[in-house]
C-alpha cells in the first residue's frame, strides 16, 4: 500500500506492507533510527513518537497505514537550528538519561504531555511517564528533567517551541 506520512516536516511516501508497523516504517523506510524498539509489545515506550503534535503513540503498536496522512514528531525532529530543544537540554542538565534506550521515547512522551498539562505536577508527570520504561535512571532525575523543560517552554521566548 502507499503511503504518505509527514515526518518531522518532511513528507515520506512510501509502498509498505499493510502489516508494517510505524516504528519500522521510520527505521527502516525513513532511515529514522532515533526512534527505539525495545519490547515490540507495547510496554516499554520506547517508541514513542507524537502524532499530529497533540497524541504521544506506541509506533510499535500502531500500523504505518493508520498513519497515512498524519504528522509524526521524532527526536530527529526535536533540536531545531543545531540548538538543542528544551526538553532534550533539561534531559541533559539533570542528568535523565544513561545508557539512552529510553530517551528519545521520554521526551517524546514529555512534548504531549506539556502540551496538554504545561504546568505539570511532580504526580502528573510521573503519571504520564507511566508508560515510559527505564532500566538505568531510577526516574527521579527524568522527573526533574520534564520539570525543568516545563518551566522553560512556560517562558513566553519559547511559545514558539
Ligand atoms: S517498543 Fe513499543 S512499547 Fe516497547
Ligand atoms: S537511560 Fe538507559 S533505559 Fe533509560
Amino acid at each position: 500500500m502507499k503511503v504518505t506520512i509527514t515526518v518531522n516536516g518532511t513528507p515520506y511516501t512510501r509502498d509498505v506492507e499493510p502489516r508494517t508497523l510505524l516504528a519500522y516504517f521510520l527505521r527502516e523506510h525513513c532511515g529514522l533510527t532515533g526512534t527505539h524498539v525495545g519490547c515490540d509489545t507495547s510496554s516499554c515506550g520506547c517508541c514513542v513518537a507524537v502524532l499530529d503534535g497533540q497524541t504521544a503513540v506506541k509506533t510499535c503498536t500502531m500500523f504505518a497505514v493508520q498513519a497515512d496522512g498524519h504528522e509524526i514528531l521524532t527526536v530527529e525532529g526535536l533540536a531545531a537550528g543545531g540548538a538543542l530543544h528544551p526538553i532534550q537540554q533539561a534531559f541533559s542538565d539533570q542528568h535523565g538519561l544513561h545508557c539512552g534506550y529510553c530517551t528519545p521515547g521520554m521526551m517524546l512522551t514529555t512534548v504531549a504531555l506539556l502540551k496538554h498539562t504545561p504546568a505539570p505536577t511532580e504526580a502528573q508527570i510521573r503519571e504520564g511517564l507511566a508508560g515510559n520504561l527505564c532500566r538505568c535512571t531510577g526516574y527521579n532525575n527524568i522527573v526533574k528533567a520534564v520539570q525543568q523543560a516545563a518551566d522553560v517552554l512556560r517562558q513566553p521566548a519559547a511559545a514558539t517551541k
